[in-house]
């Protein structure tokens, strides 16, 4: 492991530039109000499918991604604007998707764990599904969109979110029960877990009978003619790895390689690492002995995680790429904005990391596009079909995206961003304390970021522009300095530690810094650790340069945000 090359100059200063920037707009209260009024998008009264994946990072063939197969994605990238650099607020899916369905930070929803429910707890705050739904549309949720349980009441925050009750497919509580053939030929839980569909219980999947019902419920709003806003929630490719056996075929083992940095990087501070226990219970897993809290798990195992996770984002791409074709089927395509992202991104064994449940990159960063019929792409005359199926088995196709902005961007923008192009009102961003506000937001639409060019709507002036500096900002909490048993998903009385991050184009910075969860108070002193990283000359984050004696002084200032 080389020395951390030094951030060229020129950089240096423009990243002072912008950081003094940031650090004025910030304390200003930024803007204020939102970008409604300012244009039309001509997404104007369309109606919304909503695609949430789980834990899905952008290995994609539109990401750039070399191996893994998702043509319908890709395709769906093709007439979409297909944004770089989006981040999860938490690399968790309970905290990340209550913080995009109500446009706010973890902080402001109060939810770092599984166990409270926003209305109660933090706010009653109305949710993006909610706002659709008191403005005319038909709301529905589909499969996994809220996490289930306590976080949205045991009933996916309806009525409140959704006009009709969510649907679960039945064949989720097989999950996590032993259906997996082992090498014994007896039944497991385990991590890998590819089958013979035949064989499942109900002789389905979870996300083929989510994609039934979305089928099914795309027809009823042809027929009804109502507007409507419809969420699909896919279960893959969160563990374990259930998914039908032919997909693995699309991955050789002999073609997988190990992440490209598979040692747990010697400058990362202990309380940033996460031991990655949901996988450690699997069955096939345990029976592998890997020493806590660092492993490392055998590099033929990585491999065949690796293989089954690719794998598992194939089996999506299908199930996508069968929903999308039933749009076009309904001919609902011309008038239906389709987003496609994932609640989180997931390690792959980068710094001896797997899961989520950390500040990296690889757990944070998330696809994000929106194809938006009349912008993204254009209007098209009957019968043409905007999302043919594609065969993944057949052929491989690498179509371009209509647009890809680098700017950094976030999930608790997805809900002020989808307002605006629906023609709704846009939320107005939230004051400094919003707990009593029912609706703002604390992200900013993101249609300022969309390519003018195509679809001939006009950029106006920089009126509604940058209300606030391009950066991503994400957290994750710690009970304590080094790994243990719940250092992955601490519950909220025992968080001592968060970590906060934020995102330029040109770095991350995060700082650990002494919580106390009895009333949410951040001791912005009392500092555990700290990371900085540079994307140029570090991209895999494997050089902390975090108050090095070479960059000291540079941290000081690119960190600074975090220290008010
Ligand atoms: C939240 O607000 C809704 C109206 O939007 C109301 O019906 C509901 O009772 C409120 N819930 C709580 C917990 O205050
Ligand atoms: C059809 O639309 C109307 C409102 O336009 C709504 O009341 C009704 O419940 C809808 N039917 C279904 C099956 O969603
Ligand atoms: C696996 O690697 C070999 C050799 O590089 C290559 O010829 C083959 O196409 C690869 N297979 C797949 C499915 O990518
Ligand atoms: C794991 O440990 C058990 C009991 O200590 C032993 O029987 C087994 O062979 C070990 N497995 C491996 C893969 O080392
Ligand atoms: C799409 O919308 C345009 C403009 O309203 C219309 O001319 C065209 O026929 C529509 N295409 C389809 C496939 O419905
Ligand atoms: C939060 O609680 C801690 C310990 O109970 C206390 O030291 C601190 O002053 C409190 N902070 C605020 C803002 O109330």
């Amino acid at each position: 492991m080389g020395l951390p090359r030094a951030l060229p100059p020129a950089a240096a200063l423009r990243l002072a530039g912008l950081l003094c920037a940031a650090g004025i707009l910030l304390a200003s209260g930024a803007g204020g109000g939102g970008t409604g009024g300012v244009r039309r998008p001509s997404g104007d009264g369309m109606n919304v499918l909503f695609i949430v994946s789980d834990d899905l990072r952008p290995v994609l063939g539109c990401y750039g991604d070399l191996v893994v197969k998702s043509p319908n994605i890709d395709q769906l990238a093709s007439r979409s604007v297909v944004f770089q650099n989006a981040f999860a607020q938490q690399a968790v899916c309970a905290p990340s998707r209550v913080s995009f369905l109500t446009g706010r930070r973890p902080d402001t929803t109060r939810l770092y764990d599984f166990h409270s429910y926003w209305r109660v707890h933090a706010g009653n705050y109305t949710t993006l599904p909610q706002y659709f739904k008191e403005n005319g549309y038909i709301s529905m949720s589909v499969g996994k969109v809220f996490h289930p349980g306590v976080s949205s009441n045991h009933n996916d925050d309806y009525p409140y979110s959704w006009s009709v009750p969510p649907f679960h497919p039945s064949s989720e509580k097989y999950e996590n029960t032993k259906v997996c053939k082992g090498k014994d030929g007896q039944l497991h839980a385990n991590l890998i877990c590819p089958v013979d569909v035949s064989e499942m219980p109900e002789g389905t999947l979870p996300d083929i009978q989510s994609t039934k019902e979305a089928i099914r419920l795309l027809n009823i709003m042809k027929e009804n003619n109502s507007k409507f806003f419809l969420s699909v929630g896919y279960h893959k490719p969160h563990i374990p790895f259930r998914y039908p056996q032919e997909f693995l075929k699309l991955y050789p083992l002999e073609n997988i390689t190990l992440a490209p940095d598979p040692s747990v990087p010697k400058g990362l501070p202990s309380v940033a690492y996460n031991p990655w226990m949901d996988i450690r219970r699997r069955d096939d897993v345990q029976a592998l002995n890997i020493s806590f809290p660092y492993g490392p798990i055998p590099e033929d195992f990585q491999r065949q995680i690796r293989q089954n996770y690719f794998a598992s984002v194939s089996y999506l791409d299908m199930l996508v790429g069968k929903l999308l074709n039933a749009l076009d089927d309904t001919g609902l395509s011309n008038n239906t904005i389709v987003v496609f992202t994932a609640d989180h991104g997931w390690s792959l064994g980068e710094h001896g990391e797997w899961a989520k449940y950390s500040n990296f990159d690889v757990a944070t960063r998330v696809p994000l596009m929106f194809y938006v019929p009349g912008m993204t792409a254009p209007l098209s005359y009957p019968g043409y079909r905007h999302f043919p199926f594609i065969d993944l088995f057949d052929r491989v196709l690498k179509p371009l995206p209509q647009g890809k902005p680098k700017e950094m961007v976030e999930l608790v923008s997805l809900f002020p961003t989808l307002a605006e192009l629906a023609g709704l009102r846009v939320p107005p961003l939230c004051p400094d304390t919003s707990f009593h506000v029912s609706l703002c937001t604390e992200g900013q639409s993101m249609v300022q970021y969309f390519p003018s060019a195509k679809g001939g709507h006009e950029s106006s002036s920089e009126e509604g522009k940058l209300h606030r500096p391009p950066i991503a900002f994400s957290q994750y909490p710690r009970p304590s300095d080094t790994p243990q048993l719940n250092s992955d998903l601490p519950l909220l009385k025992d968080i001592r530690v968060m970590g906060y991050s934020m995102h330029t184009v040109y770095y991350r910075c995060t700082l650990w810094l002494g919580f106390n969860p009895s009333n949410f108070t951040v001791d912005r002193n009392d500092v555990h650790g700290g990371e900085l990283y540079f994307v140029e000359s570090d991209p895999n984050q494997d050089h902390n340069v975090y108050g090095s004696e070479t960059h000291g002084h540079l941290t000081k200032t690119l960190c600074r945000i975090l220290e008010h």
